[in-house]
């Protein structure tokens, strides 16, 4: 299995990281066989596979559940569990708790947690001290829509730019191993890689980070909205109802199940 050691080196040869989200046990296998480098159990669960409008009612114990079926399906990759929103808010020893949790029960290799605040500096630290690798998680970060009034791509004004840089480089001092960063304009995510010696991992970010990631579901179109980020490759959201459709249609027919589908007694075979 790959680790932390892994991508600092895959940044310093140019080899692009290739980071895709699971949530339960068939996706975890599906991307482990897809050869991917890292395996994250987003809280975009919460949109994707659990019908949120979206990921502010996540709950940890939802994120333990499911990185433990995603554990399963994926014994050989690395996995990065999301810390939910308010599971690293509240004081630091609420937060490291948590964050062993997602170690010690869901199997995780390491965590995720938004922003760059001051408080969420202490937060990496304190994480980072209890030996739990730590992936930051910089820009239009999906915890703070209320703050931003929205999906709002962060980063576009000078005094924008300036502080998600000055925070990238504030998250890696704190002991963050990698860091994620989501809906910003591609020069600022292409300065933050240049500046910082940990892999960035890019979604919605351009084309110079250290890797990329998408959700799952929007790689394979089985998704209800697609962002210009999202690149499809497959369009599960047409072939998964027409065979369901298939399915019911040859049940109703009589022409499902067939000769072959069916037990017999060893003297009829
Ligand atoms: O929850 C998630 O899937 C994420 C990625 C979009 C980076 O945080």
């Amino acid at each position: 299995m790959l680790n932390i050691n892994s991508f600092k080196k895959m940044k310093q040869n140019r080899d692009k990281i290739v980071m895709i989200t699971a949530y339960d046990y068939p996706s975890g296998h599906l991307v482990e066989r897809s050869n991917t480098d890292i395996i994250l159990v987003g809280d975009s669960l919460g949109m994707v596979v659990l019908g949120y409008k979206n990921t502010l009612e996540v709950t940890l114990n939802d994120i333990i559940h499911h990185t433990k079926a995603v554990r399963r399906g994926a014994l050989d990759t690395f996995i990065v569990a999301d810390m939910p929103f308010m599971s690293y808010h509240l004081n630091l020893n609420d937060t490291k708790l948590n964050a062993s949790k997602l170690i010690t029960e869901a199997k995780a290799n390491a965590v995720k947690l938004e922003g760059g605040s001051d408080s969420r500096i202490e937060a990496i630290k304190a994480i980072v001290d209890c030996e739990i690798p730590v992936v930051a998680h910089l820009g239009l970060t999906p915890q703070s829509i209320n703050k931003f009034g929205g999906y709002k791509v962060q980063g576009k004004t000078q005094e924008k730019y300036n502080e998600i840089l000055a925070e990238a480089i504030k998250v890696q001092q704190a002991g963050a191993f990698m860091l994620v960063l989501e809906g910003i304009p591609e020069a600022l995510a292409k300065e933050i890689s240049e500046t910082l010696k940990i892999p960035t991992i890019g979604i919605g970010a351009g084309r110079y980070t250290d890797g990329q990631v998408l959700v799952y579901h929007d790689i394979l179109g089985n998704s209800d909205y697609l962002a210009k980020f999202v690149k499809t490759y497959a369009d599960l959201d047409k072939e998964i109802p027409q065979a369901l459709t298939e399915f019911a249609k040859e049940v109703r027919e009589g022409l499902f199940p067939q000769a072959e589908h069916t037990y017999f007694p060893i003297e009829e075979i």
